[in-house]
């Protein structure tokens, strides 16, 4: 599996393995742990939590498993996020859904990550969501704070626009090393306003989360996603793909700017279909096809 540099010390898996919809997967810890296994196996080694997913419980579902081997943790880089607060019934004190960024809420949020996670160490803390509120200097305050104490080695961002990123890297004494944005053949936003281009003037690799558009691109009845089945389906039969979801990844892997697509499918099945869309090669015009296909004309 390629492997991205992300700083002089820390590389990712060119794909990384999401754990958002970990709680629906219904997994008993043992099954959790076979899959971390066949990830490791394969060669994902990068694993995209957040603190908020499943309502607050993935994180301690991912932990759990990881205790019945805890020798595994060294094989994988673990990135984690902070900043958006839900109601939830694990969290009765929060009242509204908002962002908190202060130092406070960063470091607690920290700390409950690696409780749950039952690791020393985050590879990579990411602030979830740009915040209206936030203070850049409190959130470097808080990211040296646990960068000195061990907690936390590098930190990165999470769906900022360029303005955003440099605010908050204004303030920080170290590099931002990623920004995870959401990016496929479907949702092109990211594609057209500059924020893949920021990451590119960076030397920033992207992450990105909602690769296949989480599926959208193949239930929806929406005229954008038929006409892009048709375009992924043409495109399938040239390069000899098994199915829409390796050309949508390819279409990814394919683009300069180094984009890691997080999976987020548990079925190995699926996680197997990724890693061998890494050997697809699309060329120019079937790259283009599928961008004109998504925006619903041809580029000017
Ligand atoms: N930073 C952020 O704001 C943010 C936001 C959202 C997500 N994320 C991260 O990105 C990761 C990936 O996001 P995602 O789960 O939305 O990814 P995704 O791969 O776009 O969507 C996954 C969904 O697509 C379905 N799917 C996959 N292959 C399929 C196929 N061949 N046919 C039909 N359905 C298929 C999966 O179903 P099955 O389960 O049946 O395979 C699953 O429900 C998350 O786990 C999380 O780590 C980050």
């Amino acid at each position: 599996m390629q492997r991205i540099e992300m700083t002089s010390d820390l590389s990712f898996s060119r794909l990384v393995h999401g754990l958002w919809r970990l709680d629906d997967w219904n997994q008993s810890k043992e099954d959790t742990l076979a899959l971390i296994e066949h990830n490791l196996e394969r060669g994902i080694t990068t694993f995209d939590h957040a603190d908020i997913y499943g309502s607050y419980t993935c994180e301690g579902l991912f932990g759990e498993a990881l205790n019945l081997k805890p020798s595994l943790r060294e094989e994988m880089e673990l990135v984690t996020k902070c900043g958006i607060v839900l109601p939830s019934e694990q969290r009765p004190q929060h009242k509204t859904h908002h962002y908190n960024t202060s130092k406070e809420h960063i470091i607690k949020s920290v700390e409950n990550s690696l409780q749950n996670l039952q690791t020393d160490y985050i590879d990579t803390l990411l602030i979830h969501r740009p915040d209206p509120f936030m203070n850049g200097a409190e959130v470097a305050e808080a990211f040296t704070k646990l960068k000195e104490e061990g907690k936390v080695r590098y930190f990165g961002v999470s769906n900022f626009k360029d303005h955003q990123w440099n605010m908050l890297q204004s303030f920080l004494p170290f590099d931002l090393i990623t920004n995870q944005l959401e990016l496929s053949a479907y949702n092109l936003e990211n594609f057209e306003d500059g924020t893949l281009n920021l990451c590119q003037e960076k030397r920033v690799a992207p992450m990105a989360w909602s690769p296949l558009a989480g599926g959208d691109v193949f239930h929806s009845d929406s005229e954008k996603a038929v006409r892009l089945r048709d375009t992924l389906t043409k495109v399938q039969q040239e390069v000899g793909a098994k199915g829409l979801d390796q050309v949508l990844y390819a279409w990814l892997l394919n683009h300069p700017a180094n984009i890691m697509p997080i999976i987020g499918s548990g079925k190995t099945k699926r996680i197997d279909a990724a890693i061998d869309a890494l050997d697809i090669k699309l060329d120019h015009d079937q790259w283009f096809e599928v961008l004109q296909s998504s925006m619903g004309h041809d580029v000017p």
